[in-house]
């Protein structure tokens, strides 16, 4: 049975939305799937790079090789980040905002958090570069990396939960204070800090068919790869089941029964089916050392769906979070302005277009080899 409460979130703005609510939706799952890709590159080839920068031989190309595309992560990392944020403000402004500006200090504190972790991973690519220890600067930009996903999750959650935001007001309006109460906000927290591990394993057997390692180096990434995933594909499995766990009962509940949501829930099932694929997949290329092209694209495509389902799923539990408080997102006023979707849509599917000729330019330049100075 799902709760309802009288409201505690602002009025809605009177503007009715400019576009169907199903259509933001969509393009909030498709970019944000895209940005979790990337955050879980960042957050796992970091942590790996920095501790393989400590060895020499193969390790030590695969950290210089996974350091160089880092500060390219980062930038989509951010890119794919702003279109899923103005999405969420303007599906959930009620709830986002307020949670925002109750953290305010910290939430303003990402853009100096960011900066300063970006300058770091230029700085750890430069000193690999001139063959100086580098594990301390890698480290400290994971830090403050995973510092930023923190402070996320911690809004993330507090947006779902009206009930505290009252108490936080009252202790400072400066928005100098975190929520400390929350059982889901670690659970979120590590299920993204353990499935970078899984995604930057999977990364490492994308890397290992390429054709700019030696064989000894691809041998290397795909067995460490692969070892890696599988590892941190158990810890993600188990974040997930413990994120799962402490939800609260209303929600498991409209996960089990509610009319919309039983059937969005279903993404679960394809989670833990890309999942184990991906557990099937990091065995072969961690104990076989296999470093076939078919098992890149498998790697790769496995990790796009395993965040596309996670988000869906995601979405899903904030929705209902947010239903069983009085805040339903389906309910707005919407005058849908045509003309200004479809040239929406136009530039939207022109930028993937230019994006995928970038990359495939790229993919066609003569490279010289990873281990070269
Ligand atoms: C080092 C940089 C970053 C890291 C490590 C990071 C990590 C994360 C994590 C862990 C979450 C999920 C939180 C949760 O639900 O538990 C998240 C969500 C999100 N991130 Fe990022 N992020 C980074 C940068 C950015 C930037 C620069 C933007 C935007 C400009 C951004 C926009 C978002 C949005 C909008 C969401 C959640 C959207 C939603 O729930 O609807 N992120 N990020």
């Amino acid at each position: 049975m799902l709760l309802s409460t009288p409201s505690s979130f602002p009025a809605v703005d009177p503007i009715p939305l400019p576009a169907p609510i199903w259509l933001f939706k969509l393009l909030h799952i498709v970019t944000l799937s895209l940005h979790f890709v990337a955050v879980e590159m960042l957050l796992g080839g970091l942590l790996l790079a920095a501790l393989f920068s400590l060895f020499r031989g193969p390790a030590h190309v695969v950290a210089r090789a996974l350091a160089r595309r880092l500060p390219v992560v980062m930038t989509y990392v951010i890119n794919l980040g702003v279109p899923p944020l103005l999405f969420a403000q303007v599906l959930y402004g009620r709830a986002l905002y307020t949670s925002s500006i109750l953290i305010g200090a910290w939430w303003i504190s990402i853009i100096a958090l960011l900066t300063l972790a970006y300058w770091l991973l230029y700085r750890f690519t430069a000193r690999l570069d001139a063959g100086k220890p580098a594990w301390l600067t890698g480290l400290s930009a994971w830090i403050i990396a995973g510092f930023i996903a923190r402070l996320l999750s911690t809004n993330m959650t507090l947006m779902l939960r009206p009930e505290a935001w009252r108490q936080m007001y009252s202790a400072s309006g400066a928005g100098i204070y975190l929520p400390t109460a929350d059982p889901t906000t670690t659970p979120r927290w590590l299920l993204m800090l353990a499935g970078g591990f899984l995604i930057a394993g999977l990364w490492m057997i994308y890397l290992a068919a390429r054709s700019t390692f030696t064989a000894e180096e691809k041998r290397f990434l795909a067995g460490t790869g692969g070892k890696t995933a599988l590892l941190g594909g158990i810890v993600y499995c188990l974040c997930g089941l413990w994120a799962y766990a402490v939800q609260p009962d209303a929600v498991k509940a409209g996960l089990a029964s509610h009319p919309l949501y039983h059937w969005c829930g279903y993404a679960v099932y394809g989670w833990f089916l890309c999942l184990a694929l991906a557990l099937v997949l990091a065995a072969i290329a961690g104990f076989g050392k296999v470093t076939a092209s078919w098992l890149s694209w498998a790697a790769t495509l496995t990790a796009v769906l395993l965040e596309i389902t996670f988000t869906v799923y995601r979405d899903t539990v904030r929705d209902l979070t947010l239903l069983s408080k009085g805040f339903d997102v389906w309910d707005r006023a919407v005058v849908t302005n045509w003309s200004v979707v479809g040239l929406f849509l136009v530039l939207f599917v022109a930028s993937l277009g230019v994006i995928a000729w970038l990359i495939s330019v790229v993919a066609r330049a003569q490279k010289p080899m990873e281990g070269a100075a």
